[in-house]
């Protein structure tokens, strides 16, 4: 079929279709002009009809719009006011799409019915409009995590539906609104259960009218802004409340507070402020959980009873608080206590942890105290912190609890569910159930939590069971999920990462991607076990659908008449695609005839006699590698990964070699095979690992590496391998990496595109030269396009944002994983860090007009052990430009190489600027290996003078 017809058959449908449209067109008109200022819609927003079920993210009902849910689809670019003209919509979430900015249009007030507003994780600015007080309808407004500033709109205070008011980690200024005679406030919202202010930037005092008896306020969360003034009395009113921040705020005078009516109160938190007078009493509270009160000027008093007497409590925080005295005992035998922090006072006398303590207690810090004689004996073994109390300069402080700093163990994993993990081969991660899956990660910031065991297993395992139920039980395509790294964050919120695998596939498709990352920020998606306060949920930055959309096709569908014009416009682009789709199954017929014999072409005879033999890579014998592994022994074993098991073998000869032996079932086929020895026999480079040989019989894949003994990078940044890497290594290694890499894609013939750069595919040899290393996912690059379509690989964090919406291969998608490495490099941090990209925490740490750029407190402290940092600041230019989000942007790898040679010159690190067409002449592998011996021990020397 030509494309004429194609295009004709096209037409008649699309006349059909246009008859048969459902959606209101005012609806399609305004729509469409909100699209027309995004990139990165979803493919499929191209048919006239959003309602008809082919636009994902939209839904309707009686041909008019009533929600868009579009949460974490990576989209650009800005709000405009035409949203105002979608008069049924219900529900708007545009949340987790960090290129979302510019102001919100006032004319979203006229969304009259709107319910449900989630603009979390955005880059929005400027003021939050006032006309967000005629959305009365609404139940839940969700701001947090953007860059609004001004102040907070007094006309809040008329949204009486209001249930859930997070303005969280914006810029705002001014006071807290509260009514008068000509104006609405915050205290008219009695039916709110949430006000969640913190992390602003607010000030004045906390209005007295704010609180009121008729208000069912639980949650008060006016954390760190610079509020001051004292605490109103007000607020015991409010006898609702569970968990009160106010921490991190400049409020001063005694808290003349009552807190006997607030039963309901969980957690506490009044520290970092300048709170004076007697030390609140919770004498009674027997719901209290957490009480952080630390870094006040209380007056100096002995232990209060109450510190005893709460039932429940499980944390008691009051470090710098002016206690003084010695301590009581039974503060240790309270029944639920984990965390009995109370450094920088001045308690006295002889410490008795008595033999009752509670049998929760993971952490007693009593730092920097007065204490004189420690009661041993009671058996408590877990952290004790005394450093700092004359008892240790007394007995010379040889004990751990008195020198070192001692940490409880914090951390948390998702085991496996009963199966064995592997290392996924790509940027796969695997799941609890042990299916290699590309997942949603992303981390939920708890703004408090009812414990402070972090190591504690047991609350996530009921955590997870409950988020696996909520999606289980409304149908969401959930196969499992994934906890790990608590941490307690600055502001003293836990940040948890979290990992939602799909069950049909490996990757979630927009719809289910959307559906989870929307309701993961929903209050009341799933019911939280009562230790886990409110949360809000940041995706990762891996841009799972971001880069650029060659389907969206901007100002096409703009005001959208349905004129004569646009379709032809609509079937031209509709042609193209179909044209392109047609293309990719023919690319796909062939890729499946040579799947079926890939060996084919290799003329493969059995006898042993005749083997193939590739440019001098040896084929081995099943026989042969099964002896020199003492039989595929376990202890030969050195590294398992989605390929299969790499074993140490010694041939006959002595030579040291690495076996990667195929599983059988292994996900990569036998193409992938041939074309790594194909690869691999051909290219020769000091920084590339090299082929020695291969196995293929008896249903076995094998490929024999010279063995390189250092490990790999990530083992030494991570310090697991022992090798201290200063600065001066770190820029040789870069560099070594660069020219291995630069070599693939400028001198290979034909250039082969990696695609999966990251530091565990960087070796180190015994001289610490760097190696590039697993080819089996390469792709050579055809040059009459310029790029390789093909099904998306690589490894979450490395991966290049444009490839992963293109699908286009380039060799500047290698140069964006490079670029990635080289962050790690200076930090020292993996890609993925706490949730964050570690491309998104260099830029936002870094000023350059500051020493070392500012990026002192993200620098790896390994890197500056023995020698100092200069060029620091060029490398991290050049990676920041490595990782440039358009492709074109991103420098070649031959200039990369260039521009650190450049550097390593500059900061006297006078070694081997070695041009790379030398080093890449070296075809015959043996002699490349004298050569590279040679050199780099120059290079060692080199650095030995250095250090
Ligand atoms: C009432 O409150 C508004 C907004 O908070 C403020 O601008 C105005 O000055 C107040 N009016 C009076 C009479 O206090
Ligand atoms: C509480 O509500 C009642 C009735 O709606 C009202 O009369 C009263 O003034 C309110 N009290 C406060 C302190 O706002
Ligand atoms: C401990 O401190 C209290 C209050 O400062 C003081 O009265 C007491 O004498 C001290 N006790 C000892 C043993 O130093
Ligand atoms: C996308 O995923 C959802 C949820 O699993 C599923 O219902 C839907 O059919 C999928 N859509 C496509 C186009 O595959
Ligand atoms: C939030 O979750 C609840 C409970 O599952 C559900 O009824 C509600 O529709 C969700 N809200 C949105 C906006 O998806």
């Amino acid at each position: 079929m030509d494309l004429g017809k194609q295009i004709f058959l096209l037409i008649m449908c699309l006349q059909v279709f246009l008859i048969a449209a459902v959606t209101d067109p005012q609806d399609f008109a305004a729509l469409s002009a909100v699209k027309s200022n995004w990139q990165n819609t979803p493919p499929n927003w191209i048919s006239i009809d959003p309602c008809g079920g082919s636009w994902e993210g939209i839904q309707c009902s009686n041909s008019r719009i009533t929600s868009i849910v579009l949460s974490g689809m990576g989209l650009t670019g800005t709000l405009t006011a035409d949203i105002g003209n979608l008069p049924k919509l219900q529900n708007l979430d545009l949340s987790q799409n960090m290129g979302l900015t510019g102001t919100l249009p006032p004319a979203i007030g006229n969304l009259k019915n709107l319910v449900y507003l989630s603009l979390v994780g955005c880059s929005f600015l400027g003021p939050i409009p006032n006309t967000i007080g005629s959305l009365t309808q609404l139940i839940s407004l969700s701001l947090a995590s953007n860059k609004f500033n001004g102040e907070i709109p007094p006309s809040i205070g008329n949204l009486l539906n209001l249930y859930w008011l997070d303005i969280t980690d914006n810029k705002l200024t001014g006071t807290i609104p509260v009514s008068n005679e000509t104006s609405p406030g915050l205290d008219l919202l009695v039916n709110t259960g949430h006000f969640h202010l913190g992390q602003n930037q607010l000030t004045g005092t906390i209005p007295p009218k704010l609180f009121s008896s008729n208000m069912t306020l639980i949650h008060v969360l006016l954390d760190s802004n610079q509020l001051s003034g004292s605490i109103p009395s007000s607020l015991e009113l409010v006898r609702s409340l569970e968990l009160i921040r106010l921490d991190r705020n400049s409020l001063n005078g005694p808290v003349l507070l009552d807190f006997t009516g607030l039963t309901n109160l969980s957690q506490l938190y009044l520290s970092n402020n300048k709170l004076t007078g007697p030390m609140p009493d919770l004498s009674g509270m027997n719901l209290v959980t957490y009480v952080d009160m630390s870094n006040n000027s209380f007056d100096a008093s002995s232990i209060p009873p109450w510190f005893s007497s709460l039932q429940s409590l499980t944390s008691l925080i009051m470090e710098r608080t002016q206690l003084q005295g010695q301590i009581p005992d039974s503060i240790f035998s309270v029944a639920q206590i984990q965390s009995v922090v109370l450094s920088n006072n001045e308690l006295n006398g002889t410490l008795d942890i008595g033999n009752n303590y509670g049998a929760q207690l993971e952490v007693i810090d009593l730092q920097n105290n007065s204490i004189t004689e420690f009661a041993q004996g009671s058996g408590y073994s877990k952290t004790l912190m005394l450093k700092g109390n004359p008892f240790c300069a007394k007995i010379g402080s040889t004990e751990n609890y008195c020198s070192l700093l001692q940490q409880p163990n914090t951390s948390y994993s998702t085991p496996p569910n009963n199966c064995v993990q592997h290392d996924c081969n790509s940027d796969q991660i695997s799941s609890p159930n042990c299916k290699c899956a590309y997942p949603i990660t992303g981390t939920m910031h708890f703004r408090s939590i009812s414990f402070s065991d972090l190591g504690n297993a047991s609350y996530y395992i009921s955590l997870q069971a409950s988020m696996m139920d909520a999606f289980q039980s409304n149908q969401f395509p959930v196969d499992s999920i994934a906890l790990s790294d608590p941490i307690m964050d600055e502001y003293d919120y836990l940040d948890l990462r979290i990992e939602v695998f799909t069950s049909n596939s490996d990757s979630f498709n927009r719809t289910g991607f959307s559906m989870i990352t929307s309701q993961l920020n929903n209050l009341t998606f799933f019911q939280r076990p009562s230790s886990f306060g409110p949360f809000y949920f940041t995706l990762d930055n891996n841009g799972y659908f971001s880069g650029p959309n060659k389907s969206s096709n901007k100002g096409i569908i703009i005001g959208a008449a349905i004129g004569s014009s646009i379709l032809v416009l609509l079937l031209l682009v509709a042609g193209i695609y179909a044209f392109k789709q047609r293309r990719k199954a023919d690319t796909a017929t062939e890729e499946a005839i040579r799947l079926r014999d890939p060996f084919a072409s290799w003329d493969r005879n059995e006898s042993a006699g005749s083997r193939p033999q590739i440019n001098g890579v040896r084929c081995f014998t099943f026989e042969e590698l099964k002896k020199c592994t003492n039989n595929f022994s376990d202890a030969n074993i050195i590294g398992i990964g989605g390929y299969g098991k790499v074993y140490r073998g010694i041939l006959t000869g002595g030579k040291v070699v690495a076996i990667k032996r195929a599983q059988q079932g292994s996900l990569q086929g036998n193409v992938e095979f041939k074309t790594e020895i194909e690869l691999l026999s051909r290219v020769h480079h000091k920084n590339l690992v090299s082929l020695v040989g291969f196995c293929y019989e008896l249903d076995e894949q094998m490929l024999v590496y010279e063995h390189i003994s250092n490990g790999t990078l990530k083992d030494s940044i991570s310090g697991k391998s022992g090798i201290q890497l200063g600065w001066a290594r770190r820029l040789r290694i870069a560099l070594d990496s660069a020219r291995g890499l630069a070599y693939l894609h400028e001198l290979a013939n034909p250039p082969i595109i990696h695609r999966d750069i990251k530091s565990t595919n960087i070796l180190l040899d015994d001289q610490l030269t760097a190696k590039v290393a697993d080819f089996g996912l390469s792709k050579l690059l055809d040059h009459t396009e310029g790029h390789v379509s093909t099904q998306v690989k690589g490894t979450m964090g490395y991966m290049d944002p444009e490839y992963f919406m293109t699908q286009q291969l380039t060799d500047k998608s290698d140069v964006y994983s490079f670029g990635v490495i080289m962050l790690e490099l200076v930090t020292g941090r993996n890609p993925i860090h706490h949730g964050r990209h570690i491309v998104t925490v260099v830029r936002m740490a870094m000023d350059k007009t500051k020493d070392l750029y500012n990026l002192h407190e993200i620098l790896d402290p390994a890197i500056s052990v023995g020698n100092t940092l200069k060029g620091l600041e060029k490398f991290v230019d050049l990676a920041i430009r490595c990782v440039e989000e358009w492709r074109a942007n991103r420098p070649a790898m031959g200039e990369v190489v260039k521009e650190i040679e450049n550097i390593a010159e500059q900061a006297g690190l006078d070694y081997d600027v070695e041009m790379l067409s030398t080093s890449a002449s070296h075809y015959d592998s043996n002699e490349g290996t004298s050569l590279t011996t040679k050199s780099s021990l120059s290079t060692v020397e080199v650095f030995h003078i250095l250090r």
